[in-house]
């Protein structure tokens, strides 16, 4: 695969995410419900979930009818959401693409905060790769960090781009030491349709106000499909 980033590294920091309880109890996204919608509408069920954590939206999609394989780089994170899932182990994969087949092509492909890990070069090359799986006819259905967040810890904003998007190396907090991209809109609405994808639901902006009420962050949600 060709994500430029420390995967170790982020995979390790993960894990201690994971094992502090990132997650544990949350409710799933409410995007997860646009996302069975429009998979129902088209017909389809089976797929990927790229970045799966520990599962607080890939259950509800499952027990809403959607059969799919959950990868995710923290073996942490899967430790969890099997003991959370156990019939659905051999659909839980310690990975990243490069786990799969490399000629498999899926119906949908879903990545949801996790295509904003690296600069802006590695976030572009992940969401192709990820894109390229996506097969015809098939949706591609992602959230990513948009710009508009508020940052929540110290970091150092490593590259801007005329878009509006940045890359921020973090100093303190969950992400210390990792780059994070925050995509602008037409920033992914660009790369998608370079992708060779057309918009089923073009980025839109999420925002989630931090339990301190003093700051936000904001998520784009979007939806492409390949055309047959
Ligand atoms: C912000 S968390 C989101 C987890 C889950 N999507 C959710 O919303 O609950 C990002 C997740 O992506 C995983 N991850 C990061 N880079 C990855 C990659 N290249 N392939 C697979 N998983 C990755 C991390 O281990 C982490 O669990």
């Amino acid at each position: 695969m060709r994500w430029l980033g420390k995967v170790e590294e982020a995979a390790a920091s993960w894990d201690a995410e994971y094992a502090r309880g990132r997650y544990a109890g949350e409710p799933p996204v409410p995007f997860t419900e646009d996302i069975v919608q429009a998979a129902k509408r088209a017909g389809l069920h089976d797929g990927i979930y790229l970045g799966c954590g520990s599962g607080r939206n890939l259950v509800p999609m499952i027990e809403a009818g959607l059969d799919l394989i959950g990868l995710d780089i923290s073996a942490t994170a899967i430790e969890q959401l099997v003991a959370r899932v156990p019939d659905r182990r051999d659909r839980l994969v310690v990975g990243d693409l490069s786990a799969l087949p490399a000629d498999r092509r899926y119906d949908l492909v879903i990545a949801l905060q996790v295509l904003q890990h690296g600069t802006r070069a590695d976030t572009h090359a992940l969401l192709e790769d990820a894109s390229e799986r996506v097969a015809p006819g098939g949706l591609f259905c992602v959230r990513l960090n948009a710009v508009g967040t508020d940052l929540g810890h110290a970091a150092d904003v490593v590259e801007r781009h005329e878009d509006g998007s940045f890359s921020v190396l973090y100093r303190e907090g969950p992400k210390a030491g990792l780059t994070v991209h925050f995509w602008a809109a037409a920033e992914l609405h660009h790369e998608a349709l370079a992708a060779g994808l057309e918009p089923v639901l073009r980025p839109r902006p999420h925002s989630t106000w931090r339990p301190d009420g003093r700051s936000q962050w904001m998520q784009f949600e979007a939806i492409y499909r390949r055309p047959s």
